[in-house]
């Protein structure tokens, strides 16, 4: 019973919420495995931003049920758990706990209730906690990547967003919490930190000490950590100060993640997203302003409810304004629960795609000009992974461009090289390493023995 397994899908923050549920079901006495035959419980951690998610959490909770004849225990957790609640009782009654992540600070009461051999328990919260989830126990599966959770939840409500209804309230943690965090990363080994947050720099300092930009700043000079990174930033919060404060601390990475949604300022409107195109541009304006080359990339929703070729076209004009470094484009999908889901969804279906096709496309012709730039550039890279079956070895510019490249020696994940840049594709840069590695990789080694334990203590805890 004490065995379990756990799939994870949707974000970087559900996949670091993943991270602490791992460590905290660690520290009760738990073991993981990789195979869900051999758990007792099965966790699905689940995602329900686009595309009918929760008929695919159901349809995979089917498949889960042929195992239950077996004494297997099930928990969905996540925001299909938080929007569905207990309808998931209802529609999989083998299911014993539902819980939206707003709760996983209480998954030791519930595990517990669990073991006594309680079903249908339930940790769901309906945008009603100020709590955050602060735990030491994370056992952090990145090898090369320390990851925060700095301020969760969202109180934006964009018209088609899930997000606000399952992931609740915005809430932040204290800049003091996110810093002893972040020194405790530091000395397990890891030099890259990303900040997390739907919408990181709505950050508010509950002990009113730092602004964001300063929260980065300090992050970025604890000791031993070489790359800061944060996702993603909302451009309604976005000030001017995070660009200086990049400028202005060399371990801030060049990067910034500042999704538009839409070209069209009418969109933008009907989206309820708080700015127009003007505002925006602003933002990217001062951005490129700055004394270093911040790398600019972006989310884009074709097909919102209304969406006509003209709002389209204005999307295309301002990929070509911006000249964004990689974009995440998706087909607008109607979501349960939020404002846009009682607006005619309007365009064809063959409409989004084409639309889609048009944007990847001429993204495509922005990027393979944008990276041109790059081309005998030496750049510092840090190892991601090791060689591959060319025996090249692929890692990360401070841009957060990949980078693959060849070298005498495969240097462990985590260390950093130098690399010239050889070759330019539309999404990845070739290259040859002109230095060796640097830095020892404690990252990696930490990450080795943690591989080594059956049962691993969290990173944080050694
Ligand atoms: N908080 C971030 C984004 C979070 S969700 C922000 O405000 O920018 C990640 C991305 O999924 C969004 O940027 C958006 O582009 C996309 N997305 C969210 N809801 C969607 C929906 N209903 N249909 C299509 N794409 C959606
Ligand atoms: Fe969703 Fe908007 Fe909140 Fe982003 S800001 S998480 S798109 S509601
Ligand atoms: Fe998905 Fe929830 Fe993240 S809906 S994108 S897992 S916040």
């Amino acid at each position: 019973m004490k065995t379990f397994y756990i799939e994870t899908f949707g974000c970087q923050m559900n996949a670091h919420d993943s991270e602490k549920v791992v460590g905290t079901l660690l520290n009760e006495g738990y073991t993981q495995t990789s195979d869900e035959a051999d758990a007792g419980l099965i966790l699905y951690n689940t995602c329900s931003i686009r595309d009918k998610a929760e008929q695919k959490v159901f349809h995979r909770l089917n498949e889960y049920k042929k195992l239950h004849g077996e004494g297997k225990r099930f928990a969905v957790i996540g925001c299909v758990a938080q929007q569905e609640g207990t309808k998931i009782f209802d529609r999989a009654p083998y299911v014993s706990i539902v819980a939206g992540s707003s709760s996983y600070r209480n998954l030791p009461d519930m595990l517990a209730r669990l073991e006594a051999g309680e079903t249908r328990i339930t940790g769901l919260d309906d945008r009603q906690t100020d709590e955050t989830f602060d735990t030491e126990f994370t056992a952090r599966t990145n090898p090369h990547r320390g990851y925060i959770t700095i301020i969760e939840g969202c109180d934006k409500f964009c018209a088609y967003c899930v997000v606000p209804y399952t992931r609740g309230k915005e809430r932040s943690r204290t800049s003091a919490s996110v810093l002893a965090e972040a020194q405790r990363i530091a000395q397990s080994g890891f030099t890259e930190i990303q900040l997390l947050g739907q919408n990181v720099n709505s950050y508010h300092d509950p002990s009113g000490k730092r602004t964001f930009a300063e929260l980065l700043a300090a992050v970025g000079e604890v000791n031993g950590i070489q790359r800061v990174r944060f996702t993603t930033s909302h451009p309604r919060d976005f000030t001017r100060d995070i660009v200086d404060v990049i400028d202005a601390v060399p371990t801030l990475c060049d990067h910034v993640h500042l999704p538009v949604q839409s070209g069209s300022t009418a969109v933008l409107k009907a989206m309820q997203r708080d700015y127009t195109r003007d505002w925006y541009l602003e933002r990217i304006a001062w951005t490129k302003a700055a004394k270093r080359d911040i790398s600019l990339t972006s989310d884009i929703i074709v097909g919102f409810p209304g969406e006509t070729d003209r709002d389209f076209e204005d999307t295309i004009t301002l990929l070509e304004e911006v000249g964004y470094d990689a974009i995440y484009g998706f087909k607008y999908s109607p979501r349960p629960n939020t404002p846009a889901i009682h607006m005619e969804d309007s365009i064809p279906e063959e409409i989004k795609v084409q639309r889609l096709a048009i944007l990847n496309a001429r993204q495509r012709e922005i990027q393979r000009t944008n990276y041109a730039r790059h081309l005998n550039q030496i750049m510092p890279i840090m190892v991601e992974h090791g060689a591959n079956s060319r025996g090249q070895i692929t890692g990360r510019s401070t841009q957060n461009k990949t980078v693959n490249f060849s070298c005498d020696s495969v240097p462990a994940i985590g260390s950093y090289v130098d690399v010239r840049i050889t070759q330019i594709f539309p999404s990845s840069l070739v290259g040859e390493a002109i230095s060796q590695p640097t830095t020892p990789s404690p990252a990696a080694i930490a990450q080795a023995a943690l591989n080594a334990r059956v049962n691993p203590q969290p990173a944080e805890a050694v």
